[in-house]
């Protein structure tokens, strides 16, 4: 298939731009370096052994996402493109909500108008809220809710795919929800590289343990959990990319409009033994202290993942190992991740 793939120069995007290429697809990229850095596109190349092609654009600009469907044939798009910070959607919901329902309007007319009728959306596994039965299900009876704007725009756009997919005659949507993604390409070249200072777990660690900071501080040890802090299903980021061409290949093959999935492992890790696992990669102890709970945090996170499995055919198989061996192979060859020019 010709995929394109928005925000295909981020952290997730670019792991699945290659995961594409492997599996035989041809690949374009729109990205407009919001939030992710071009130096990303040259390792991109020397990994996949060819140039991927580029445009550089903000899709909420309709005319030139128009313009670039009316110039390729697009099969399928794989939509990663929008804003993630979820203390940040707090402070700015105009922009979180104007942004990532915006660059999905433009896209969906665009593809409505070329005739392209298949997309993969980056959900969240933050769809998930305090009411949801553990582990998460996709039919869990609960309505799915989130508790910050980031979140919320997931939520409101699954709805909003859902729609669209029963309407537009032959569309089909798989909407993944990603669990927490860390870890890197083996190579070390690609990887996560967070602006100013990390909020998720793996990229702190990897940055105390690469000298950058002083020390991890963990938000909580007081959880109803065996150690006390939170329980996450952490799933490599290679697993999530090949999960990307696994839902591709089921759209060709879906029976229903649109279909929810989760991608994890279906494991949950706490966050002192992510950090041991950590200091296990690094060969060396990792200072941290524990502090106050982060407000918003839930105690435990991990998915179901067995209609991923059936349905996808697709299951995760890196170890929490594999993930920190190679989080800190990109963090200490990329010190300060990809370089500005
Ligand atoms: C967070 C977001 C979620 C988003 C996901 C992307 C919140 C509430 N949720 O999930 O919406 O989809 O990132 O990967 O922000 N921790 C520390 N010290 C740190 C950083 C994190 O102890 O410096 C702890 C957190 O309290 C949490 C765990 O590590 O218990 C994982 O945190 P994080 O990596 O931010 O992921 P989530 O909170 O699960």
């Amino acid at each position: 298939m010709h995929v394109l793939v928005s925000g295909g120069a981020g952290y997730i995007g670019s792991h699945t731009v290659l995961a594409l290429v492997r599996a035989g697809h041809s690949v374009v990229v729109v990205d407009d370096f919001s939030n992710s850095k071009p130096a990303v596109m040259g390792r991109l190349a020397a990994l996949a052994g060819r140039e991927i092609p580029l445009h550089v654009f903000d899709l909420t600009d309709r005319d030139k996402t128009d313009r670039l469907f009316a110039s390729e044939q697009i099969d399928a798009v794989v939509h990663f493109a929008g804003f993630k910070a979820v203390g940040e959607s707090v402070e700015k919901p105009l922009a979180y909500y104007s942004n990532n329902l915006d660059t999905t309007f433009s896209l969906l007319r665009a593809m409505e108008r070329h005739g392209t009728r298949k997309l993969v959306f980056s959900s969240s596994a933050t769809v998930y809220g305090p009411r949801s039965k553990l582990p998460y299900r996709e039919d869990d009876d609960v309505p799915i809710e989130a508790v910050n704007p980031y979140g919320r725009s997931k939520v409101m756009l699954e709805h909003i795919l859902t729609d669209v997919a029963h309407a537009v005659p032959g569309m089909k949507v798989a909407l993944l929800r990603y669990f927490n993604p860390v870890g890197a390409h083996p190579s070390g070249t690609i990887g996560e590289d967070p602006g100013g200072i990390p909020n998720n777990l793996v990229p702190f660690i990897a940055q105390v343990a690469v000298g950058r900071r002083e020390k991890l501080r963990v938000f909580g040890g007081d959880y109803p959990t065996p150690d006390g802090t939170c329980i996450r299903d952490f799933i490599h980021v290679e697993d999530l990319a090949e999960g990307h061409v696994a839902a591709l290949e089921y759209l060709e093959r879906a029976t229903e409009p649109a279909r929810a999935f989760n991608l994890g492992t279906g494991q949950g890790t706490s966050v002192l033994e992510m950090l041991h696992a950590f200091e296990r990669a690094v060969g060396r102890p990792i200072p941290y202290e524990i502090v106050d709970r982060r407000p918003g945090d839930l105690p435990v996170s991990y998915a179901d993942v067995s209609r991923a499995k059936a349905e996808l055919g697709w299951q995760a198989t890196r170890t929490i190992d594999d993930m920190c061996a190679d989080a800190w192979r990109w963090q200490s060859h990329n010190p300060n991740g990809y370089p500005d020019a």
